[in-house]
């Protein structure tokens, strides 16, 4: 069934000039843009979304760098596109997410305490909903 999911171009895909990159290979996968905007999150929006990594030990260095620029949000839809989109985007760390994924050929390890890994995509329908209701 068709699904929507919220994408985010985090601070460094967007810092480093990657926003029409990442764009491109989600467009040229055939997933539909339904809307996109940038954002400059507040501490409450961003502990709404990472509510569950709440005490981990990347969390408050997830807070800070989320909050260091704009990142660009898009409501992403398609034939099980939250699926597809973490497919396209690798898995978390980029030091091993395969080449051929946006994390695997363009991300890496900067040594900071917290992975900047350019893209993030909700993990399930129920996590879809609940970021799109906090992004837009
Ligand atoms: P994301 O999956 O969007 O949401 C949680 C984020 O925390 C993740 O991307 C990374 O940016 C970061 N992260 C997850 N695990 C670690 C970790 N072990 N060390 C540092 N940062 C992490």
């Amino acid at each position: 069934a068709t699904e929507e999911t919220l994408v985010l171009v985090k601070p460094d895909g967007v810092a480093r000039g990657l926003t029409g990159e990442i764009l491109a290979r989600i467009e040229a996968k055939g997933y539909a843009l339904v809307d996109l905007r940038l954002v400059e999150p507040d501490r409450d929006r961003l502990a709404a979304h990472y509510a569950e990594h709440e005490g981990k030990p990347f969390y408050e260095p997830l807070l800070e760098f989320m909050m260091s620029g704009p990142s660009v949000a898009i409501r992403l839809a398609g034939n099980r596109v939250i699926e597809g989109f973490r497919s396209l985007a690798g898995t978390t760390d980029p030091t091993s997410a395969a080449p051929g994924t946006i994390r695997g050929d363009l991300g890496r390890d900067w040594g900071l305490a917290v992975q900047q890994n350019l893209v993030h995509g909700s993990d399930s329908p129920e996590s879809a909903a609940r970021e799109l209701s906090i992004w837009f």
